[in-house]
């Protein structure tokens, strides 16, 4: 916040007002350079403590949640605020279940993308394409259209990504398979030519399951701000997601688990030592930086980044891999977490530091790393997006802005 940052900032050349006052006074703006936190919402949805490294949806710790929870039905305490009965559950699935096919024509929209395509820019153009098969039910106004899009968008998001993949490899897409749950569904529509059947794998499926509860939501980071912003235009939930998914394709949000795989590629092609590579990140050499550490919110180790390690312990393992890239990926964190510089700046592994290599490991190619992050985060967009909607207060967004340009001129 502002706090941080108490300026002194002539607005019109005419008189100098502290900012930092001004903010604290209005109690609803805050300044940031960069422009990076323009505003602040109320929401009651995720709660975060970046100093003691708790993240909670709807106030359940998210240990818990993955311990104890599928990913459908921390989808549905997302987006309704409560955990589902089995009635509730079974019906919820069951309906997502059956809204998982993708109108036939969508086969013209992938087959006019380039195989090139990076499998982010195909998943929000083809959401966007998507939603205009439903043009009669994008009214936000009314309830049932949104309850409808709800499940259309996860049902359909997953197939979506999974084509996006089949594409980028030049395989065949097949259709759902609807006697399959949400994961097993998704395993199978991007590996169904295994000939060890992915879907069938409880390990596979579980440490699936998980990763897309820890991606689930995050409060207001930068996609979810931005489906909310857009959503407050009374733009439809297919077109808000859609920008999400824009927001977070960057290297800086969700592109940053592919970031730390070709950083430790680079580790290992180099010869080096992870010594002399972390001693270049201290010195700042030659532009190298340590992905996948340090994050904004917190200063504590990542809640989220513990249980991905784990996982992907399981997964190798399960899979028979043996990817020197965990290897180097564990002595990294423990170089780095032992070391003063590290310490004293905060610095501890995130979210993104061992996805990649499970994903790898699964046989997702990188460009899907952040597909997958979309396919988690969706249940928060969507209830984000949701919580501004219903919201009678909730008025079209419009960052504040702090003229710093010239005073008035003259020709
Ligand atoms: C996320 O989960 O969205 C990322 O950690 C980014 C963030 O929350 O700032």
């Amino acid at each position: 916040g502002s706090a941080e940052f108490p300026i002194t900032q002539a607005v019109d050349g005419a008189s100098a007002i502290d900012v930092s006052t001004l903010t604290k006074q209005s109690g609803y703006t805050a300044l940031d350079y960069g422009f990076v936190n323009t505003a602040s919402t109320k929401s009651a949805i995720t709660y975060i403590d970046g100093d003691q490294g708790i993240l909670r949806y709807r106030g359940y710790p998210i240990e818990e949640l993955a311990q104890q929870s599928s990913f459908l039905e921390v989808s549905y305490l997302l987006i309704y605020g409560e955990l589902p009965t089995p009635e509730q559950l079974a019906e919820f699935d069951g309906e997502i279940r059956r809204h998982t096919l993708l109108h036939e024509d969508m086969r013209y929209y992938f087959e006019g993308v380039p195989h090139t395509a990076h499998p982010m820019a195909v998943l929000s153009g083809g959401l966007q394409t998507m939603s205009t098969y439903y043009e009669s039910s994008l009214d936000t106004a009314v309830p049932e259209f949104v309850k409808v899009n709800t499940i259309r968008l996860l049902a359909k998001l997953p197939v979506l990504a999974a084509y996006a993949h089949k594409k980028s490899i030049g395989q065949a897409f097949l259709y759902p398979d609807n006697e399959l749950g949400f994961v097993e569904n998704f395993l199978r529509l991007n590996f169904g030519n295994k000939a060890e059947k992915y879907e069938m794998n409880p390990v596979l499926v579980d440490a699936l399951d998980k990763l897309l509860i820890l991606h689930a939501d995050h409060e207001q980071n930068a996609s979810t701000s931005t489906v909310r912003l857009v959503g407050s235009t009374g733009a439809n939930m297919f077109s808000s997601v859609s920008a999400g998914i824009n927001a977070l394709s960057g290297p800086l949000h969700g592109g940053a688990n592919e970031a730390v795989l070709s950083m430790l590629a680079q580790i290992r092609d180099s010869g080096q030592s992870v010594e002399t590579f972390v001693e270049k990140v201290k010195r700042k050499e030659d532009g190298v930086k340590l992905m996948g550490f340090g994050h904004r919110v917190y200063k504590n180790y990542d809640p989220r980044a513990r249980i991905v390690k784990d996982s992907a312990a399981k997964v190798l393992q399960e899979l028979g891999v043996n990817d020197p890239l965990l290897d180097l990926a564990q002595e990294l964190e423990q170089i780095a977490l032992e070391d003063d510089y590290f310490k004293e700046r905060k610095l501890y592994p995130n979210v993104d530091f061992y996805t990649g290599v499970i994903y790898k490991a699964m046989g997702f190619p990188t460009r899907m790393f952040t597909v997958l992050f979309a396919i988690g985060r969706l249940p928060g967009w969507i209830a984000q997006w949701r919580e501004a909607r219903e919201d009678p207060q909730t008025k079209i967004g419009r960052p504040q802005q702090l003229y710093i340009g010239s005073p008035e001129r003259h020709l």
